[in-house]
């Protein structure tokens, strides 16, 4: 075998140097305090979603009961603004004994109990961006053990209050003192998101073998303007975050806002479908206990989960070279395409226009070079839950994308 062809299938099936704590095979699935919570530390006027040990519960019950848990969605995950202003006696971080007055070991057992797994979230820095202590270079150590003797089972690491320097040695050193601990320990990166995203400040070979997911670009906010501006970014540089991601090892664009205030019912079929078809990690930040039916519908859409938990683990093209030659684009419509197992395919047809009226777009196989097998595929339509029938490679897929919204087609071969 030629050399370049091996580097490229081992890479391809992540077998290059990628960190090595068998967790996260597929994208994580869960929930994540921070966008819909923040630092919320009022629990006298707002008890109920405050930062508090009552705020976790209820969601690791909502996980567990409403069908959440079945689908994959197994992380509850603690963000900024949970610990005491203060370390302990012994220099350790203690949660704010009001808020968590049964302790973070307490909650995890809750979680474990529930058949799910408990993240926390700490900040490579003086503090945390809310301000909370931070976990500086002689701290690294009694933190990762900290959380290793709480029985958690993700940390996810920011990086406010703290220089080039520090995080180029702090991160990787955290993940070492995670591996240390001898508790498997998923660990989350907020360090490129701090240096632009892109090399050379960001050296993604390095990222892999130390995290298991990362940050890439700034921090989502309840909006379709914010969504947009994340997936155009991720597209605009895929060609240096595709081959960044695989099994064990993701890009992260951030939390799913769907169920919350900003997205209409289209724009969130968007963001289900965009972080399908980019692999990314899917931590809804809502309330679980007030979702709307059609947000829960969209969330729990299983052709969609499993496009994203594809174990090939290839990221999206974009309007890839192959595409370009052929699909029909303007300003405000993309095609973009991943390549799943035993020769499947997504694709997502992206409408951002919002100009009122349903867009046609005249789709064929051939046109979105999906050709290797020649008697044609069979093709859903992934938020219609319909078969749309068996297409040769150039029979036409008709297909109507409203403003602001998409389609996302899985298309297998009928070949075997
Ligand atoms: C620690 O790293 C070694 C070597 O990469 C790996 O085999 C082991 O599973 C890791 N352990 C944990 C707990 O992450
Ligand atoms: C980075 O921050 C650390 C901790 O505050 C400090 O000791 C170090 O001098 C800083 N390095 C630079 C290059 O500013
Ligand atoms: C990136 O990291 C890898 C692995 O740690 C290392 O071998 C390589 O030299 C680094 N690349 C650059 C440009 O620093």
């Amino acid at each position: 075998m030629q050399p370049v062809l091996l580097v490229t299938l081992l890479s391809v099936l992540g077998l290059v140097c990628s960190l090595d704590n068998g967790l996260m095979r597929t994208p994580p699935m869960g929930w994540l305090a921070w966008e819909r919570y923040r630092c919320n530390t009022d629990c006298t006027n707002d008890p109920d979603n405050c930062i508090s040990e009552h705020l976790f519960r209820a969601m690791a019950d909502r996980l567990a009961e409403d069908g959440w848990r079945a689908l994959g969605y197994e992380y509850v995950n603690i963000d900024d603004c949970w610990t005491s202003k203060k370390r302990d006696a012994q220099g350790r971080l203690q949660p704010d004994p009001k808020r968590f007055p049964s302790g973070i070991k307490a909650l995890a057992d809750y979680v474990h109990a529930k058949g799910l797994k408990l993240g926390i979230y700490g900040d490579m820095g003086l503090y945390t961006c809310g301000g909370y202590p931070g976990t500086t270079l002689d701290t690294v150590q009694i933190d990762a053990e900290t959380f290793a003797e709480w029985g958690v089972d993700m940390l996810k690491l920011d990086g406010c209050y703290s220089n080039d320097s520090m995080k180029a040695e702090g991160y990787p050193k955290m993940s070492a003192a995670l591996n240390a601990t001898g508790r498997p320990i998923a660990y989350s990166c907020s360090w490129p998101a701090y240096q632009g995203g892109l090399p050379p400040q960001v050296n993604y070979t390095q990222l892999g073998e130390i995290c298991n997911l990362w940050r890439n670009y700034g921090d989502i906010q309840d909006s379709w303007d914010d969504v947009l501006n994340v997936i155009d970014w991720f597209g605009s540089n895929q060609e240096v975050l595709q081959p960044a991601a695989g099994p064990g090892h993701w890009n992260d664009p951030d939390m799913l806002i769907i169920g919350d205030f900003g997205l209409s019912y289209e724009q969130s079929k968007v963001q289900m479908a965009l972080w399908a078809v980019l692999a990314a990690p899917l931590f809804m930040s809502n309330d679980l206990r007030s979702i709307s039916d059609k947000a829960k519908e969209i969330l729990q859409n299983q052709m969609a989960i499993s496009i994203n938990q594809d174990r090939l683990g290839l990221q999206e093209i974009r309007n890839s070279i192959q595409n370009i030659l052929f699909v029909f684009q303007d300003k405000y419509f993309e095609v973009w395409k991943r390549t799943l197992s035993k020769g499947e395919y997504a694709v997502a047809f992206l409408l951002t226009a919002n100009d009122g009226t349903p867009r046609p777009y005249l789709a064929n196989l051939a046109k979105l070079y999906i050709v290797d097998c020649r008697l044609g595929y069979k093709v859903y339509d992934v938020f219609d839950s319909s078969f749309l029938g068996i297409f040769t490679l150039i029979d036409v897929i008709y297909l109507k994308i409203n403003p602001s919204g998409v389609v996302l087609l899985h298309i297998s071969p009928v070949c075997v």
